[in-house]
């Protein structure tokens, strides 16, 4: 029963908005929920096989099913952003359909002591810098990127966890600009109960448009090399 819900509302979130998964992705999210509904005394490992299917066997993510690598993110980041799904905090908005599909799945990790359990697994793959596929001219990125986001994320985007940010160099540029983007339309963070997200979506509006905040992550991508 608690299935076909979840099932009924990834499908009405993925009508709802023109970034909608694809079928393949539908799939793999309704299969991750079966997997994890089996769970309650898994170990970090068998979790993370109801993962597998989209951010990967070494957690290197697939840009097709919009699910960004994990290797380069820090352990306190995604168990926050995993609770965060968790609670609803994160992938409640009405547009977030990708948001919603990773929401029913963290919903379905049986307690906080598996989202423990799956981080610490992640935390063991390799860090691996996801490649570039965007262009943009670095030098206006890094003015930018200087006065507005270093003093969070660090002068080599490597995180701060005093503040909650989170290392950006090293995870797909990709990924990195849709979040921006959902910051900056209010997809993601512009709840104020969200103390976090609520400060970046502030952030979101900082940037002039969506050219200079391609500018800022081909920049970022650049620091991990
Ligand atoms: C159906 C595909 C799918 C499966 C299965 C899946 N994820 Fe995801 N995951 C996604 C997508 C898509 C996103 C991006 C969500 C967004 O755009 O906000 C995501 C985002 C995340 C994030 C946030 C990363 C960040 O930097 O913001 C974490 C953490 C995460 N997934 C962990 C997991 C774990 C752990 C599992 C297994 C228990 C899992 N995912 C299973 C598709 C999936
Ligand atoms: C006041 C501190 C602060 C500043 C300044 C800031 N950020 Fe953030 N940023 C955060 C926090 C905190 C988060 C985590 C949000 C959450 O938990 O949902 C975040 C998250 C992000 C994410 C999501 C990463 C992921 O893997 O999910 C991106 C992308 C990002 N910031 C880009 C930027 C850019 C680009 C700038 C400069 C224009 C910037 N940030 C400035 C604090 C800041």
């Amino acid at each position: 029963m608690k299935l076909a819900i979840l099932l009924m509302s990834l499908a009405l979130v993925a009508c709802s908005s023109d970034q909608a998964p694809s079928a393949n992705s539908e799939q793999a999210a309704s299969a991750a929920v079966t997997a994890l509904q089996n769970s309650s005394s898994a170990s970090g490992k068998e979790l993370y096989s109801a993962c597998v299917a989209c951010h990967g066997v070494n957690g290197e993510g697939n840009k097709a099913l919009s699910a960004p690598s994990l290797t380069n993110q820090q352990s306190w980041y995604l168990e926050r952003q995993l609770l965060g799904f968790r609670s609803g905090l994160r992938g409640s908005h009405p547009d977030d359909a990708f948001g919603a599909q990773m929401q029913a799945i963290a919903k379905t990790l049986p307690n906080e002591a598996a989202v423990r359990s799956v981080v610490a697994y992640i935390a063991d793959f390799k860090a691996k810098v996801a490649p570039a596929s965007l262009e943009g001219n670095a030098k206006r990125g890094a003015d930018y990127y200087s006065n507005l986001c270093g003093a969070c994320h660090g002068p080599a985007a490597e995180g701060n966890e005093k503040l909650q940010a989170p290392a950006l160099a090293g995870v797909d540029d990709w990924y990195l600009l849709q979040q921006f983007d959902h910051f900056s339309k209010g997809i993601r963070g512009s709840d104020e109960s969200d103390r976090y997200g609520y400060q970046m979506y502030m952030m979101g509006k900082t940037l002039p448009d969506a050219d200079v905040a391609k500018d800022v992550v081909v920049y970022i991508q650049s620091l991990a090399d």
